[in-house]
């Protein structure tokens, strides 16, 4: 069953969330109109004041309290929300591109973003904050306030969209291959997500261990990591980076 929390204003979904994960139930989802310090990948701001926007986060405990949790796919999950989210939006006719590991871009521009966190206290698994944000009805005025090249569902469909509906379809898309992709993993949805991957075959710099790599993108293997073969020549498996 999933529940949902709808909060007018608060500083982050995944902050607060990750505050409260002790009395949140699995599958539940935080949702605000507002957010004053939303935070996105690297510490980066997400601007988050136009209730248009969803800004949401699922917390996820699929494991008991005492169960290892080095098995499950954790780490892939952003990647199989970014593969619902690029569904969703296949649905008004937009199609969308991958950044390696979870970013969702239409032609370039930033639609979508995923943070996120593990929570482990003592050692122990205590759940997993999942934060989206996606931009749905944006003014060209908003656009200028980010300073990388965004869009929004409307931008590129040309008519607003309903924020409850959309919402909708994200939650449902998510559940409804989730105990699936749980057991299978990112096999389950690579080749969808290579289908889409953006940047293949492409020289990039990317922001890796507190240091620079640079290299071709070669491909993303069966556990989702990034495989760059760097201007030496030798193949380098990148688990956390930041394409620049
Ligand atoms: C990124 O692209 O760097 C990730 C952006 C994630 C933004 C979402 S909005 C809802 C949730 N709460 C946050 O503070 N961040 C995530």
């Amino acid at each position: 069953m999933v529940k949902i929390i709808h909060k007018k204003e608060i500083s982050s979904t995944n902050t607060w969330s990750k505050e409260n994960i002790f009395d949140l139930d699995d599958r539940t989802i935080v949702v605000a109109d507002k957010q004053t310090s939303g935070r996105g990948r690297f510490a980066r701001k997400w601007i988050s004041e136009n209730s248009d926007n969803i800004y949401m986060s699922f917390i996820l405990k699929p494991v008991k309290t005492n169960q290892s949790f080095e098995h499950l796919p954790l780490a892939n999950l952003t990647q199989y929300l970014a593969v619902c989210v690029l569904e969703v939006l296949e649905t008004y006719n937009i199609k969308s591109q991958l950044k390696w590991p979870n970013d969702i871009l239409v032609n370039g521009k930033k639609i979508s973003g995923i943070l996120a966190e593990l929570v482990i206290k003592n050692g122990q698994f205590t759940g997993l904050v999942l934060g989206l944000g996606l931009n749905l009805n944006m003014s060209d005025e908003d656009l200028k306030q980010i300073d990388k090249p965004a869009t929004a569902i409307n931008l590129e469909t040309g008519y607003k969209v309903n924020k409850d509906k959309v919402l909708k379809e994200i939650i449902d898309k998510f559940f409804e291959n989730y105990e699936n992709f749980l057991e299978k993993g990112f096999m389950s949805i690579r080749d969808k997500y290579l289908r889409h991957f953006y940047l293949l075959n492409e020289i990039v710099k990317i922001n890796f261990e507190f240091n620079f790599v640079e290299g071709r993108i070669i491909d993303v293997d069966e556990k989702g990591i990034l495989i760059l073969q760097t201007l030496n020549g030798e193949m380098q498996e990148i688990s956390v980076g930041d394409i620049l």
